[in-house]
């Protein structure tokens, strides 16, 4: 599937569907007004009847006429113009596509809203052109017969009156980005029998060489060599050995180093600590950090943004067996801390703590961790927040500006040093869960702070978001691709920050 830009008066389009958004609170004006008169003043009339209202996400299609090229219309509606922003863009133009992708066509269009909220033509265009992508894919990509059907091309339609290069350069940053929230829906969705940290190594290294990056791929013996005894330990279960993967971007000669961290659990069973079925049921999302760093990667790469990064995807099936993990067991953390283990199940911690501290020792000046790690984080904020947590304000306030741009959602929880008191251990420097309720999304951040040492660091924790339990008009269910959106923001921000820093010098 490719995303382009076109720039063309609405009736002019030809499409299978033309995809057109109007506004809860004004009339058609500009292009779709002289659409709308083309039409002999159909849509204005059933605006009139309140047939179609604007409301956001509100479809209906209209039959094409001999005076449009178009075959089919689609309005969507796209709520009140002063309040829009990329998230609600975003969201209709992927009602508007899920609607027509059920069944087989090969063009659509979509006419970017003009002067949306405070969005110039720039964000509009990227934030319907990701959208729309995010609705032409669903989760089956294993069934026989496909249930939905991507069209080949999908155009995005700018008036002759709009900044067509900057329409064109913003397509373009969306298709990178769209494909790069794809990429990390499919990992997220691929069954656990086919992605596990080998294959998933795997896949990293062939994006790695699609896309222009790094790929350094550690087995169980260098893990070893690298003293990483947590990452060992939560791997022992399981017949499936771990992989670290480190990728690096160089988009810069001089300039800072951002370090990404992402919780790559490719099946998370509780080891020991057995989860029920119905807890262990959507399991395999338990990498989707892991995939928003690997997606961020390729989008970054692709975009050849002027920054330094490394990624670190620490890659583990958390399984039951005989030489699994037990509760009371001591690992010992690559930075030397020792960490008891009073629950299997808490296991995204464990691994971090290794991830993080390689992380730490390759020199980043800066750190966010990715991870689907707390229940106790969905019980705090519900499905859709991620919790930020961290040991820096300047920099939680950076990431959260990130997300906000973005159109996703995430949220602070505080980092008090009482909470801290709450995972000392008997026997060793800490331990890995409290055996209470309390506060559980901030004691697991709380465990992670003890191996970031004093790099400036962000936690996400995206259990809620990264996966939708059930389709709305604006998702499919499953892997959703959280925050690769917000992760290509920040990265922007800090090669901006970086350049400006590199100018003063
Ligand atoms: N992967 C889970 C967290 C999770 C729960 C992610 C629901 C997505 C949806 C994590 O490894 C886990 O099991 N956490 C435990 C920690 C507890 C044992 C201290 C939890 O949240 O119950
Ligand atoms: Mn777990
Ligand atoms: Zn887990």
């Amino acid at each position: 599937m490719q995303l382009k830009a076109q720039v063309s008066p609405l009736a002019e389009v030809q499409a299978d569907w033309l995809i057109v958004g109007v506004w809860e609170d004004e009339a058609p004006a500009g292009t779709v007004a002289q659409l709308d008169a083309r039409l002999g003043g159909v849509i204005s009339r059933l605006r009139e009847a309140k047939d179609i209202t604007g409301k956001a996400n509100e479809l209906a299609p209209l039959l094409g006429r001999t005076d449009v090229a178009a075959r089919r219309l689609l309005i969507v509606g796209l709520g009140k113009r002063a309040t829009a922003d990329r998230a609600r863009l975003h969201d209709a133009a992927a009602a508007a596509a899920r609607s027509v992708t059920g069944k087989n066509c090969q063009r659509i269009a979509l006419a970017i809203p003009e002067a949306a909220g405070d969005l110039g033509w720039a964000d509009a265009t990227l934030a319907v052109g990701v959208g729309l992508m995010q609705g032409c894919f669903g989760p089956g990509i294993r069934k026989s017969e496909p249930s939905r059907f991507a069209p080949e091309e999908v155009w995005l339609v700018a008036p002759p009156s709009a900044p067509a290069e900057e329409v064109r350069q913003s397509t373009r940053r969306a298709e990178i980005e769209g494909r790069a929230v794809q990429l990390a829906r499919e990992l997220v969705n691929l069954p656990p029998c086919e992605l596990y940290p080998e294959t998933f190594a795997q896949r990293a290294d062939e994006v790695a060489r699609a896309s222009g990056f790094d790929c350094t791929i550690l087995d169980e013996k260098q893990i070893a060599a690298e003293r990483m005894g947590a990452l060992l330990g939560v791997a022992r279960g399981s017949d499936r050995p771990p992989r670290l993967v480190v990728l690096r971007y160089r988009g810069s000669t001089d300039g800072k180093l951002l370090g990404l961290v992402g919780k790559g659990v490719t099946f998370d069973s509780g080891g020991l600590s057995l989860k029920t079925n119905e807890q262990m049921v959507d399991m395999k999302c338990d990498m989707a950090g892991a995939a928003a760093v690997l997606g961020a990667f390729q989008a970054l790469a692709e975009l050849r943004l002027p920054i330094n990064v490394v990624g670190i995807m620490a890659l583990v099936e958390n399984l039951p067996s005989g030489h699994a993990l037990k509760l009371g067991d001591v690992l010992r953390v690559r930075n030397g801390k020792t960490i008891e283990v009073l629950n299997t199940d808490a296991e995204g911690r464990l691994i971090l703590a290794d991830a993080l501290s390689y992380a730490v020792d390759q020199k980043v000046d800066h750190l966010v961790d990715l991870a689907t790690l707390t229940g106790a984080c969905m019980v705090a904020l519900g499905e859709q927040v991620a919790g930020l947590m961290g040991n820096d304000d300047k920099w939680c306030e950076r990431v959260l500006a990130a997300a906000k741009r973005a159109g996703e959602q995430a949220w602070p929880l505080p980092m008090f040093p009482h909470y801290g008191d709450m995972i000392k251990s008997d026997v060793a420097d800490i331990k890995n869960s409290t055996g209470k309720r309390y506060a559980g999304a901030i004691t697991a951040a709380k465990l992670l702070e003890q191996f970031v040492g004093v790099v400036p660091w962000a936690h996400l924790d995206i259990a809620g978001p990264a996966w939708a339990e059930h389709e709305s008009p604006t998702r499919d269910p499953g892997g959703t691709g959280c925050f690769v959106r917000t992760l290509v923001e920040l990265a922007r921000d800090y090669g901006q920050a970086t350049a400006k820093a590199g100018t003063v010098r």
